[in-house]
C-alpha cells in the first residue's frame, strides 16, 4: 500500500517525465505551490542547466527553487511558457479545481495564465465528483473583508478568516465552507466581480489541460 506521499511522488515524476521533452535552452517552467509542486520542484533539479529558468507562484517555490540553483524569472520578463505544473485541492473530471489552500492562488492564476498548458499533479484523494467539500479560498483586500463575507454567505457559504495569515501580496484570505458549486465557471465569473476580491481559487474558466493523479494502481491522466 503506498502512503499519501508515495502518491505524491508518483505525480511529480510523471509531470517530470511529461515535461522532459519540453526542456530546450529557451524554455521556463511555471511552478506552483504545495507539498506536491514541492516534489516537482525537487525532481526538476537534476535538469538545471537544461533549460532557461522557472516563474514561481509564490515566495515559497521560489526559495525551494533557488535553494537547487535554479534560475527563478520574474513572470515580467517572461512571455511564454510551454508548460505550468501545480497541485490542486480538488478536481472534478471537467478539470475545474479549488486552489489556494496555500495561500498562493492569485500568483498561480496569474502564472498559470501565461503558460500554454497547465498540468496538474495530485494523489486520487484530490479527484472528487462535485467541488465545494474543500473551503473555497478567496483572497481579499482587507479593506472589503466583511463585504466579501456578506456576498459569500448571500451564496450560501460561511467565510472564516484564514487567521494570522497574509498572503505575498498583503492580503487576506476568507475559506469559504459550505457552498454547493453546480456551475464552477459562473461562480468563478460571479466572484471575480466582486469589488475587493483579489482572485478566488476556482480554476474553472481556464481548467487544468493535464491531471496526472497517483493512485494505487499508477498514475491516472485525465485529459
Ligand atoms: C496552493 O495555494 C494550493 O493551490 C496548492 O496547489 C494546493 O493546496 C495543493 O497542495 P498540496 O500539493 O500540498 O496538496
Amino acid at each position: 500500500m503506498l502512503s499519501q506521499q508515495d502518491l505524491k511522488q508518483q505525480a511529480a515524476d510523471a509531470a517530470l517525465a511529461l515535461i522532459e521533452p519540453m526542456l530546450t535552452a529557451q524554455a521556463v517552467i511555471g511552478v506552483g505551490t504545495g507539498s506536491t509542486a514541492d516534489l516537482f520542484i525537487d525532481g526538476l533539479a537534476k535538469y538545471r542547466g537544461k533549460f532557461r529558468g522557472a516563474v514561481a507562484s509564490s515566495e515559497r517555490s521560489a526559495k525551494r527553487l533557488a535553494g537547487h540553483g535554479i534560475a527563478v524569472l520574474d513572470l515580467n520578463e517572461v512571455e511564454t511558457m510551454p508548460v505550468y505544473v501545480d497541485g490542486a485541492d480538488e478536481i472534478n473530471s471537467q478539470l475545474h479545481m479549488i486552489k489556494g489552500g496555500g495561500g498562493a492562488l492569485t500568483r498561480e492564476k496569474i502564472v498559470a495564465s501565461v503558460a500554454k498548458q497547465f498540468v496538474c499533479i495530485a494523489d486520487e484523494s484530490k479527484l472528487v465528483d462535485s467541488l465545494g467539500r474543500f473551503p473555497l479560498p478567496i483572497e481579499v483586500l482587507p479593506i472589503a473583508r466583511e463585504a466579501v463575507s456578506r456576498v459569500a454567505r448571500a451564496l450560501g457559504g460561511q467565510p472564516v478568516l484564514r487567521e494570522g495569515f497574509i498572503t505575498d501580496n498583503g492580503n487576506q484570505i476568507l475559506d469559504i465552507h459550505g457552498l454547493t458549486i453546480t456551475d464552477a465557471p459562473e461562480l468563478e465569473k460571479k466572484l471575480n466581480n466582486v469589488p475587493g476580491v483579489v482572485t478566488n481559487g476556482l480554476f474553472a474558466l481556464s481548467p487544468a489541460d493535464t491531471a496526472l493523479l497517483a493512485t494505487q494502481q499508477g498514475v491516472r491522466r485525465l485529459g
